[in-house]
């Protein structure tokens, strides 16, 4: 069936047939399955690489799987799945195609764009990017004065912040402690001012990473930087060319801003933001890990990408998430989704799948032009879990919402802990699993009366149980386990907007405040009378001017 001229998805036989089936579900308890199927702890599981997937503790059967599986045939996922490999434009309100899965493919795979094969050109810049990783790490490139580099600043937001910010916490044992990095993101000066305060100039390098080089936050900034530079080092402007890189797609723009195009490292049109640090945008975290540990990065997000595009339906792990996604969202009235990693070092993992997820899925128009009928994207949210578990997991355990939950958790800490904070991993994980298990069963009020609990605190201290997770589970947290656990992400993002319909690639949900925001500057800063301007916002804007004293 073509994507976009396909019968609406929520008149198609399998999407009623879900519709049915939920009705007939009624109130099925976890409980239930799991005594009427000893089996199913070890049986509801797969395995896709180093990551381990139980989701026996989701509210669904072998049918609801199967019909799952059937609305995705009929949606056409794996079709376009395949043009998505291929190289086709499938992102079709820019006419891009949609490529991160060649920025992680072998030397030898030809894919082409326009009749062009792109995987040389990406392997020139991982190579580049590598040369000159190692050249900042042994300290032959040196700053304006001499000095050896210590310090890189990385100026990008969204896609090219997100993604070097959260895997540099993720992989921070694997990183040169010698090096500082910094990740500046906020067009607020107090983001540069913090990230720069201690440095010294003469050994700090700045990496501008920007897609369209063009973000308005993004140029702020890194023209702050070049000045603040400047001034520190009391240096002329060719002084810029040992402390500046750009990661770009728009040699011109880049020029235009006083970087040599010689410290450019590029990427294309075809990698979309929010799907690119493994590109060029990764150049900081390459810096920081060294460039054979960003290649086993790499290597982990093509075991997956190999596993979705070979993987039967049945076995498919991005597939599964995804179409679980669609059964809470769609079928469940779920509006969220918790991501609770159980690892210290993903603390920032949640914030960038936030990106990756909601700018993708976040439309309520289809690939036909058409407002969809159906729930899309989900609110994404969470934080690392034990601290979760103190602050917002009453409302999970007890509350009166359902949130669908991934638990992401790993069998060993971190090698470079000392044994006595490794001996602490053991009590991490048993409040791990023991979430888990307490948001499936719950505790019913006859287990809390056995308690000695008095009957009018019975209620309160009863779990109905019943909400649904999905545990993953890995050895450890290395490179590669980090390129698994996105690129499954980013196939699961892609199966549900394949399902909803929707351009997953596209975000032009951002343009309009940041068209607003240009036309309101000039109203903060000169008072000038800004056509159009509304009521409430006029008032506020003179609210803010008097508050300055303008
Ligand atoms: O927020 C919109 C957006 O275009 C994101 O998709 C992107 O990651 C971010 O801005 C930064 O864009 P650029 O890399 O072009 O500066």
């Amino acid at each position: 069936m073509n994507a976009d001229s396909r019968t609406r998805l929520n008149q198609t036989p399998e999407w009623t047939a879900l519709a049915r089936h939920r009705e007939e579900l009624g109130d099925l308890q976890l409980r239930e399955l799991f005594a009427a199927d000893p089996g199913r702890g070890a049986g509801y599981t797969l395995e896709v690489g180093d990551l381990h997937i139980d989701y026996s503790k989701h509210l669904v059967t072998d049918d609801t799987l199967r019909l799952l599986r059937e609305l995705a045939a009929a949606t056409g996922v794996f079709g376009l799945r395949d043009a998505m490999f291929r190289g086709e434009k499938i992102n079709i309100t820019e006419g891009r195609a949609v490529l991160h899965t060649a920025l992680r493919a072998s030397r030898d795979t030809v894919i082409e764009v326009d009749g062009e094969n792109v995987v040389p050109a990406v392997h020139a810049v991982l190579d580049r990017m590598a040369a000159f990783s190692e050249k900042i790490r042994s300290g032959e490139w040196t700053g304006h004065t001499g000095k050896r580099i210590k310090n890189i600043v990385n100026i990008g937001i969204g896609g090219s912040d997100l993604g070097p910010a959260m895997a540099y916490e993720v992989l921070r044992s694997y990183t040169d402690r010698d090096l500082t990095l910094r990740f500046v993101s906020n067009v607020d000066g107090a983001d540069l001012h913090e990230a720069v305060r201690d440095l010294d100039a003469a050994e700090t390098l700045f990496v501008i990473a920007s897609k369209t080089f063009t973000t308005i936050e993004t140029i702020t900034n890194a023209t702050s930087a070049r000045d603040w530079l400047l001034t520190e080092l009391k240096a002329d402007p060719e002084a810029v060319a040992r402390h500046f890189v750009a990661l770009s797609t728009n040699a011109e723009k880049v020029s235009d801003f006083g970087i040599d195009t010689a410290n450019m490292f590029e990427f294309w049109d075809w990698v979309g933001g929010r799907y690119s640090y493994d590109s060029a945008i990764g150049l900081s975290l390459m810096i920081a890990i060294g460039p054979d540990r960003f290649r086993e990065m790499l290597d982990g997000f093509r075991l997956v990408d190999e596993h979705f595009r070979t993987a039967p339906a049945e076995s498919n792990v991005p597939l599964l998430l995804g179409l679980l996604g669609v059964w809470y969202g769609n079928f469940h009235d779920a509006q969220s989704h918790a991501v609770l990693p159980y690892s210290h070092y993903l603390s920032k993992f949640t914030a960038y799948l936030q990106q990756l997820d909601m700018e993708s899925n976040g439309k309520y128009v289809g690939r036909d032009g058409q407002p969809v009928e159906w729930q899309t994207g989900p609110v994404v949210w969470g934080t690392p879990g034990t601290n979760g578990q103190h602050a917002y997991y009453q409302l999970i355990h007890q509350g009166t919402k359902l949130i669908p939950a991934d638990f992401i958790g790993f069998a060993e800490p971190v090698a470079e802990l000392s044994d006595g904070l490794k001996a602490q991993h053991d009590l991490l994980m048993a409040n791990f699993f023991a979430q888990t298990q307490a948001l499936a069963f719950g505790k019913t009020p006859d287990e809390v009366r056995a308690e000695g609990v008095p009957e009018e605190l019975v209620a309160h201290k009863t779990f109905q149980g019943n909400h649904p997770t999905t545990t993953i589970l890995a050895k450890d947290l290395t490179p590669s386990v980090l390129g698994q656990l996105i690129a499954l992400y980013e196939h699961k993002v892609f199966v549900q907007g394949a399902i909803w319909n929707i351009d997953s690639f596209d975000q032009w949900g951002v343009e309009l405040g940041k068209v607003l925001a240009k036309r309101v500057e000039p109203a903060l800063t000169e008072g000038a009378q800004v056509p159009g301007l509304d009521a409430s916002t006029t008032s506020l804007v003179a609210k803010y001017r008097e508050l300055r004293g303008r």
